[in-house]
This record gives structure tokens, C-alpha cells and sequence, in this order.
């Protein structure tokens, strides 16, 4: 299998992160992938918020309920797609889709946090983020020292179909 394959394979979700700082056009190019992804008609309405600052790293672990970890995280990319436009919620999924891959093949780790409406509403508060704006998800960014275990995952006897479900 080819490099990219492999790296699909590879990628596991990262809780916990090191110390080591993430470069500023590290995170740039992981947007960069982002700003890339399909959108339904091409809208590109999103905003990724590009959180680096320890305080709010750690004031956003406290409010994300599923993301206790997003406090040792190096940077925290808060996923938003502009309500009014149809399909966001799935603009910013394959979004985030991206960032993942994206940090993977640059040796970072990440996690996609689904966000609660409280979530939503204490980070918009935090963050500034426009009443127009959903935040999706959160995905914490870090490098990491070792490559969790793999899940067990399905089969692929079990999930593949052909012609017929
Ligand atoms: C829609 C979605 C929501 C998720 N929400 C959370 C979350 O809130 N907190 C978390 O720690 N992991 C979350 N995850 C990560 C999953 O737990 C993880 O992908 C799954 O256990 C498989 O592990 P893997 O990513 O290492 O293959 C979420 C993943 C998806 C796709």
C-alpha cells in the first residue's frame, strides 16, 4: 500500500500530548489542508479557530465536557460553520477529517471532541465566536510519544456490501 494508506492505518485518536511546541506554520499548513476539503456547492463558510493560549486551553478544557485533555494539548482548533448554510454540520466534518490527516502525516496527534450545546455556548462566550457560527467540534492538536494501541475494528467482512445492502 501507498505512504498515505498507511498513514489511514496508522492514525489513532491522541489523549495525551507532550510538551513540544508546535510551530506556527506546522498549524498553518494543517488549516491550510482544511481550508481545502469539499464543501456542499463550494460555500466554504467555515472558521477554524486556532486556539494556542494555555489559559483558554485550559478554561476550554474545563468547559468541553468530553475533552478533559484539550489542557495538555499544544494548540486547539475549534471547528465553525456558519448556521444559515445547508449542510454545514458535514462541511465541517470533512474538515475536520482533514486537520486529522493533515496533522497525522506531519507527526501530530489529534482527537475529534464533539461539542455539547453547553459546550457551545460557554466556548462562544470564551472565544468571541459570532452568534452566525455553530462550533462542530474541537480537535486538539500535540505531538505525542507513543501511538496509542489500535482499536479492535470491525472487519471488513462485516462492513462491506456489494450491489446490495
Ligand atoms: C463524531 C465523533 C465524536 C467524538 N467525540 C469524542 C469526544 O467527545 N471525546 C473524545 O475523547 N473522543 C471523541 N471521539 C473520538 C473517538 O472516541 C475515536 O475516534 C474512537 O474511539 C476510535 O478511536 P481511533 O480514533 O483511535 O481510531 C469522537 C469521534 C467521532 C467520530
Amino acid at each position: 500500500m501507498n505512504e498515505f494508506i498507511n498513514m489511514i492505518r496508522d492514525r489513532r485518536s491522541i489523549r495525551n500530548f507532550s510538551d513540544r511546541p508546535i510551530d506556527k506554520r506546522i498549524l498553518e499548513e494543517i488549516v491550510d489542508c482544511a481550508r481545502l476539503s469539499p464543501s456542499a456547492r463550494n460555500i466554504q463558510h467555515w472558521v477554524f479557530l486556532v486556539v494556542t493560549e494555555k489559559e483558554n486551553l485550559s478554561k476550554l478544557s474545563g468547559i468541553v465536557n468530553w475533552g478533559p485533555f484539550i489542557k495538555d494539548a499544544t494548540a486547539c482548533i475549534v471547528v465553525c460553520g456558519r448556521k444559515d448554510v445547508k449542510r454545514h454540520v458535514e462541511d465541517c466534518c470533512l474538515a475536520s477529517e482533514n486537520i486529522m490527516l493533515a496533522a497525522k502525516s506531519l507527526g501530530v496527534g489529534s482527537c475529534y471532541v464533539a461539542a455539547l450545546k453547553k459546550d457551545i455556548e460557554q466556548a462562544r462566550n470564551l472565544l468571541n465566536v459570532s452568534e452566525n457560527y455553530e462550533i462542530v467540534c474541537f480537535i486538539p492538536l500535540g505531538y505525542f510519544e507513543k501511538n496509542p494501541e489500535p482499536h479492535d475494528k470491525k472487519r471488513m467482512e462485516e462492513v462491506i456490501r456489494w450491489e446490495r445492502f
